[in-house]
């Protein structure tokens, strides 16, 4: 599939990426599971690429769960230095592609000083850009964006007659992120796993068997033309 067959005043403003199958791909071929995760970066940024050549405006993608640091001690450290790492080697050239980097997430809970540092630097650095959004979701969880909003509401001396949907999502962990249109999870799994539960209540969801490190443009192409075949209604009688 080429970008030819899509519809380029359709595109989905919000797309988000559940980043999944990186152990299987490395295990497939006799590696190590944090061999996956290695490769999932040239994935990442071809996905990026792919979001830029379609005008895609959000991408927002998977990269640590509050489950995640149920994994061996060893995998965790990986991919708190992977992550860090990633962001100092990738952060210039997506900066000159016009790319905003922002994150979601638990900051002050377990994750490391130095990759809170890298995160700080990599959304200042490119603060100033508006081709894409790439959000990355860190130490994230749908539940516990959903807590720290209700905190935050608290904190603020929101009082409860006051509070409608438009109250909480100004207490999400980025304000201007707007619902998600289309989410995509790779390698088979059927399940949300906690990502972005209260802005993709009216997504599009598309799986697809694809392995995260395996995952192109294209196959992002094909899931912008998965979700332009579909007839959108919120509730309502669509177009039909
Ligand atoms: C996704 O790949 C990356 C993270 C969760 C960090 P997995 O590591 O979950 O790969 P599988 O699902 O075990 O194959
Ligand atoms: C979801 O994948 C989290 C990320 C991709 C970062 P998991 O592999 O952790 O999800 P489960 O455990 O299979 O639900
Ligand atoms: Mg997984």
């Amino acid at each position: 599939m080429s970008n030819e067959g899509i519809d380029p005043a359709r595109i989905p403003r919000h797309v988000a990426c559940v980043m999944d199958g990186n152990g299987r791909w490395a295990q497939r071929r006799g590696l190590r599971r944090t061999d996956g995760h290695s490769a999932g970066e040239e994935a990442l940024l071809d996905a990026v690429e792919g979001a830029l050549e379609l005008g895609i405006e959000w991408l927002t993608v998977y990269a640590f769960s509050t489950e995640n640091w149920r994994r061996p001690a060893d995998e965790v450290r990986f991919l708190m230095r992977f992550n860090e790492n990633l962001l100092v080697r990738r952060r210039d050239e997506l900066n000159e592609k016009g790319v905003r980097i922002r994150f979601i997430g638990r900051r002050d809970w377990k994750v490391p000083k130095r990759l809170i540092r890298r995160m700080d630097e990599s959304v200042a650095l490119t603060a100033e850009n508006r081709r894409l959004t790439l959000t990355i979701a860190f130490n994230y969880g749908g539940r516990a964006e959903i807590i720290d909003g209700i905190k935050a509401m608290i904190t603020s001396g929101v009082t409860a007659d006051s509070i409608d949907e438009s109250t909480l999502d100004k207490h999400l962990y980025d304000p201007e992120m707007p619902d998600v249109d289309l989410w995509i999870r790779t390698s088979g799994e059927f399940r949300t796993s906690n990502f972005l539960v209260w802005q993709s209540v009216y997504a599009e969801l598309v799986f697809t068997e694809t392995l995260w490190p395996d995952f192109r443009r294209r196959h992002l192409a094909d899931a912008v033309a998965e979700y332009q075949r579909r007839d959108r209604r919120f509730g309502g009688l669509g177009t039909g």
